[in-house]
């Protein structure tokens, strides 16, 4: 771990948990969840700097509601959010290029709250890019943090005042349910008693919209999907015929989630040296790279409370497509 002051601005600090906190878990991810018979990865090996360019392609997608939506949500309501939480800290979890925070952090400048930033994201980058731009923007410090959420929450500073934890953008509906449990009371633990989480969540709704999200007609989802192939090859020196898998997103009825997959055209082996390791791939065996919970208010709440926390409101668009869980200590 390293701290540093970067030259872009005396107001920014950034702490990295490791050089590259991805590649240490990518070999033991790829070794567990390529020798089971039905075979997964998690979905964090999806966002190395290409596949974060080809998410943030994705959020301007027109069938990809949810980050528009969100935003939306967001600029109606910041105002509302500030003047409930007093927040003087925001700390924002997969903050990405914070697009959608600012309006936040814009609302807690103008109630004369806010003091401070601190957010947190796996790619190196993005953190110096949000960094230097809401120092630069908004005048206050802000300590970024280059890790993953899942393994580096201790890098977070104690609260210095109200604060708010932020996960925005359908994040938590990765996690299957057990560990989004888990890790919600992790959160639970970044909060004294006057601090709130904000939870961005995908809703239940008419399956075929859902669906339309997750299979653009440009392709770009597919291309981040296939994605985390290339990272393989790359990283660990394997030889996935990258062009050679199908990307497959349906909505699963039964769990209430995107389940994206990666279909193998042809029956073949692949080499993944670094690992001294040789995977079958039958013709049409799938891969699963990605779930994408969906929810409903009984779900997130049931969540919260199994966490310790409390649902406090439900924000969400006119037309029920996305939802900001804001919930307090319990
Ligand atoms: C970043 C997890 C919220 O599930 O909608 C978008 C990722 N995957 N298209 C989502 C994603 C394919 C996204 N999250």
């Amino acid at each position: 771990m390293s701290t540093t002051n970067t030259a872009a601005s005396d107001l920014v600090s950034v702490t990295v948990a490791d050089a590259d906190p991805a590649p240490r878990t990518l070999a033991h991810d790829v070794h567990d969840g390529l020798t089971q018979p039905f075979k997964q990865l998690p979905p964090k090996h999806l966002y190395d700097d290409h596949g974060s360019d080809l998410f943030h392609a994705i959020c301007d997608l027109p069938e990809y509601y949810p980050t528009r939506t969100e935003r939306a949500i967001l600029v109606e309501r910041a105002e509302q959010i500030a003047e409930l939480t007093g927040a003087v800290d925001l700390v924002e979890l997969g903050s990405g290029f914070a697009t959608k925070t600012g309006v936040l952090l814009d609302a807690l400048k103008r109630a004369g709250t806010l003091e401070r930033f601190v957010p947190l994201d796996v790619s190196a980058p993005t953190v110096h890019h949000c960094a230097g731009e809401v120092a630069a923007e908004f005048g206050i410090p802000v300590h970024g943090i280059v890790g993953d959420f899942e393994r580096d929450l201790g890098l977070i500073p104690a609260p210095i005042g109200p604060r708010i934890v932020a996960i925005l953008g359908g994040t938590l509906g990765n996690l299957q349910a057990g560990s989004r449990r888990h890790f919600l009371s992790r959160l639970r633990g970044l909060l004294d008693t006057d601090g709130r989480l904000l939870v961005g969540i995908d809703l239940v709704k008419d399956p075929a919209v859902i669906e339309l999200a997750y299979n653009d007609a440009a392709g770009v989802t597919s291309a981040f999907n296939r994605n985390v192939l290339t990272v393989i090859n790359r990283e660990l020196g394997a030889d996935f015929p990258v062009d050679e898998y199908e990307h497959v997103a349906f909505f699963d009825h039964e769990n209430e989630w995107i389940d994206i997959r990666l279909r193998a055209v042809r029956d073949h082996a692949v080499r993944i040296e670094a690992l001294d390791l040789t995977v079958r791939f039958a013709a049409r065996e799938e891969l699963r790279t990605e779930i994408s919970s969906k929810f409903t208010r009984e779900r997130i709440a049931a969540d919260l409370a199994a966490a310790g926390l409390e649902l406090e409101d439900l924000l969400t668009d006119a037309d029920g497509l996305f939802g900001l869980a804001l919930a307090k200590v319990a």
